[in-house]
């Protein structure tokens, strides 16, 4: 019987354990010197002058919103097609998430739907950088810029992406990232804003705080905040990972292309799109199965074959809570509505290799061929 390929595994070692070690020898646990520490470590590979951790990606994108201001009344349009986490900012703070479709190739926001969508209330955009893909930056920069609203980029996924030679997470006002397990580094949990702008900057460390600040040389709580911190556990874990980015995103890159060569004969199987503008981190290798194929079929099929896989992501305005609230109907945004059904993330991770992707590439030949 062939061993479990898994969906996802992260690259971690004794670099990770020594580091973790030397925090809880100091005995100095919270947020402290190793949060700083790898604070600079993801602001300079970022090229942004700040970077403020944050207990995860869902966290800094809640700080996003509460620092731009936005609040009931207010519309922020993001695509459909994207982790529910990043609408749900959006409704924790009140306001309307403004669902856009996306681009069949890319998977991401489609910027002729977003020039349909701002209203007099629009008060940001939300750019997802789906799977570690650069969203196509500059026609939503062009819409966005001459109206005043700012972007925000979802970077969950695109540690170490770029845009046409820009790294992701510096494009927008703000950029938001994730150290979850699947993502390209890891913390355990974990996040990080990035920004170029000061007071953004100083208003996010303080919200991540309680809303406290040292004011006249000591601790004073300034506004309502939250308790979003990271630890320096946590921080010391994504030190020694940052020493590894450039080797997992080779490594990634690479079994991403072994995939794609494979797949390209499998009939009925629509393979990710590196885009000549961007750097794709593959940290999610996605691919749409045509119509007519059972996803659900092959996810068991696969499984069968001892590989595990699931769903791509959600389409959002399918989400039944989405429909009640906003009204919302699966027709509405038809793209995302496709890739919400027929997205499938098939393994990818550093140590695997050439035999992994025949194998996975035979199965899933093999899987759609009884489905259809
Ligand atoms: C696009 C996107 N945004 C946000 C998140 C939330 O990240 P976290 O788990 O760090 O809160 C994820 C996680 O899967 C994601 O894929």
């Amino acid at each position: 019987m062939n061993t479990r390929i898994r969906l996802s595994r992260s690259l971690l070692g004794e670099e990770e354990l020594e580091s973790v070690r030397t925090v809880l020898d100091s005995g100095y646990l919270t947020m402290g010197p190793r949060v700083t520490a790898f604070e600079a470590v993801i602001a300079q590979r970022v090229g942004t002058r700040y970077a403020v951790a944050t207990s995860s990606a869902t966290t800094a994108l809640h700080l996003a919103m509460v620092a731009l201001d936005i609040g009931p009344g207010d519309e922020v349009i993001l695509p459909s097609f994207t982790f529910p986490a990043t609408g749900h900012v959006v409704i924790q703070q009140g306001a309307v998430p403004v669902l856009a479709d996306i681009d069949p190739c890319t998977l991401n926001l489609d910027a002729a739907d977003l020039a349909r969508k701002f209203t007099q209330r629009t008060r940001a955009v939300i750019a997802v950088h789906l799977f570690g893909n650069p969203a196509d930056m500059e026609p939503i920069l062009a819409l966005t810029r001459p109206r005043g609203i700012p972007v925000v980029e979802d970077a969950a996924c695109a540690l170490g992406a770029h845009y046409q030679g820009v790294p992701c997470g510096s494009l927008g006002v703000l950029g938001c990232f994730s150290f979850h397990p699947r993502k390209i580094i890891t913390t355990g949990e974990g996040g990080m804003i990035t920004t170029n702008d000061p007071l953004l900057a100083e208003r996010i460390q303080r919200l991540r705080q309680h809303g406290g600040d040292r004011v006249d040389g000591r601790f004073q709580f300034v506004e309502p905040g939250f308790n979003y911190r990271l630890s320096d556990i946590h921080a010391a874990i994504g030190i020694a990972q940052m020493q590894r980015l450039d080797a997992i995103l080779e490594a990634r890159t690479r079994f991403a292309r072994s995939l794609s060569e494979g797949l390209s004969a499998v009939p009925g199987v629509q393979l990710p799109v590196v885009t000549p503008h961007g750097f794709h981190t593959f940290q999610t290798y996605c691919v749409i199965l045509d119509a007519g194929i059972s996803r659900d079929q092959v996810i068991s099929a696969m499984n069968h074959a001892n590989i595990e896989t699931t769903i791509g992501t959600y389409a959002l305005h399918g989400l039944g809570y989405m429909q009640a609230r906003y009204g919302y109907q699966e027709t509405d945004l038809p793209v995302s509505a496709m890739a919400g059904r027929q997205g499938l993330s098939l393994p990818i991770y550093p140590g695997l290799d050439e035999h992994d992707a025949a194998r996975i590439v035979a199965a899933l030949a093999e899987a759609v061929r009884g489905t259809t």
